[in-house]
């Protein structure tokens, strides 16, 4: 854990004598520099506005041992109201039902080994407060425009590095074929190794709307390492999710960084927060169990659960086209991008690092995997089918409702 953090420092340092040596070197080698400062200053003016957009004013601010500042901001005032498509919208604090009959009060009365986050140890946010992890400026330096941060799934899309093309490759089951109103499944975290700053590697499931028109909407949860866009190799909670009202399927955002989007209701986790504590290899285990559903009986408004506990808040229906009504096609799985280094593909892993076939306490699973159904019932699905693009890479295999998954990426088989 010690050294991928003094990685990430040590590379926000460099950014920054970068920077300063842009701006020094036209003013004093040349004496000109106009433009170079006009456009310093610029982008210097859009990270202030950006930053002031994205954190808003706190009540309480929070140090986490990772770094992170977590402020507990007002639910009004989150970032998602900011455009003008909420001007009419009303928070719900709660959907109009849960998928397994439960009442709320069931529901958050159910003991279980919660889930927690490093922030939790040094407090926690009050009432009517949401907690959103703070961004920083070297955030916003890391994208290709201050405007685009957080907003492309894929960093071939966000970094000003024309060389960078990194391919995603994946390992997951899916069900496609009828109509899909939630998805519900457990999955056990890890701290899969990265081997180039813009790779990622996430497990999550994944709500996937189509229609004859060809746009496609998605949304992700589950957690995830993204240096890109968290600045170190912490083990996260995230979003994400795609719209593409301009048939652009990486667009959309994680977690609460754009408006519109995802509405958060939950004062105790932060989206983007780390998680704690990761499975061990050949140790303890720890789970993630998330529920997203379509809250059809009233405003069709998406929910997500995280833990048996956690109302999270909910993607608003208005934000979809293809997922309005309902989903196409639900995966589950791990994901990764390989940036083919040196014409060699990268030793970034997927899920725990270990092929399918090492089993429990080992391999990364998917447990528990059910589908709510047009009745609104949560069911396991009776069929189920899988990709692996590279199984040499990451492998993933079947049980119907549980599965393993992950691998290497580079081995012999791999190269
Ligand atoms: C808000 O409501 C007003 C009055 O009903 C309506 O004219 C307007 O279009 C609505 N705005 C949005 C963004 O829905
Ligand atoms: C999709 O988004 C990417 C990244 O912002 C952009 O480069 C591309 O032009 C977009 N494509 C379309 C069809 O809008
Ligand atoms: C991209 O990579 C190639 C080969 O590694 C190199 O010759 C070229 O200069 C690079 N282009 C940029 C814009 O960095
Ligand atoms: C799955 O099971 C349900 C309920 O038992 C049934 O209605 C449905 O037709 C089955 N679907 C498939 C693809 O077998
Ligand atoms: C991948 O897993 C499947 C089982 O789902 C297995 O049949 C196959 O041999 C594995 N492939 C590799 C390359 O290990």
């Amino acid at each position: 854990m010690a050294s991928p953090c003094v990685r990430g420092r040590r590379w926000s340092r460099a950014v920054k004598m970068t920077l300063c040596l842009c701006f020094l070197i036209p003013m004093v080698a040349t004496g000109i520099g106009n433009t170079n400062t006009i456009f310093g200053q610029k982008q210097k003016l859009d990270i202030q506005r950006q930053l002031k957009r994205l954190n808003k004013p706190a009540l309480k601010s929070i140090k986490s041992p990772d770094g992170d500042i977590i402020d507990c901001v007002h639910i009004k005032n989150q970032p998602a109201f900011d455009h003008p498509f909420f001007k009419n919208h009303t928070i719900q604090m709660r959907p109009s039902f849960h998928p397994e009959g439960l009442s709320f009060d069931d529901v958050s009365s159910k003991s279980e080994s919660q889930i927690t986050q490093l922030w939790h140890l040094n407090g926690r946010c009050p009432e009517e407060t949401i907690p959103i992890r703070r961004t920083k400026e070297e955030d916003l330096l890391r994208a290709s425009s201050v405007a685009n941060y957080g907003r492309n799934k894929y960093p071939q899309f966000d970094t000003t590095d024309t060389n960078v093309t990194a391919f995603h490759e994946n390992a997951i089951v899916f069900v496609t074929g009828d109509k899909y109103y939630g998805t519900k499944a457990t999955v056990n975290a890890w701290k899969p190794q990265i081997q180039e700053q813009v790779e990622f590697s996430l497990s999550q499931l994944l709500i996937l709307g189509d229609n004859a028109r060809g746009e496609l909407n998605s949304i992700e949860a589950g957690w995830m390492v993204n240096y890109h866009v968290y600045g170190d190799y912490n083990t996260r909670l995230f979003t994400f999710f795609a719209t593409n009202k301009d048939s652009n399927q990486t667009r959309g955002c994680y977690d609460l960084l754009c408006s519109p989007g995802f509405v958060q209701t939950n004062k105790e986790i932060a989206l983007g927060g780390s998680i704690n504590p990761i499975s061990v290899y050949a140790g303890s285990q720890y789970e993630l169990h998330f529920l997203v559903w379509k809250d059809i009986k009233g405003r069709g408004d998406w929910w997500l659960q995280v833990g048996n506990k956690y109302l999270m808040g909910y993607w608003p229906a208005s934000l979809f086209v293809s997922l309005s009504e309902s989903a196409s096609q639900i995966q589950w799985g791990g994901e990764v991008t390989n940036l083919q280094k040196n014409g060699k593909h990268t030793t970034t892993q997927m899920g725990s690092g270990h092929f399918p076939e090492e089993g429990f306490s080992k391999a990364s699973y998917f447990t528990n995997l059910q589908i709510v159904d047009g009745s609104n019932v949560l069911r396991f699905p009776n069929y189920s089918a899988i990709v692996a693009r590279k199984p040499n890479c990451y492998n993933v295999t079947n049980f119907i409702n549980h599965f393993y998954y992950g691998g290497p990426g580079r081995n012999p088989n791999c190269p």
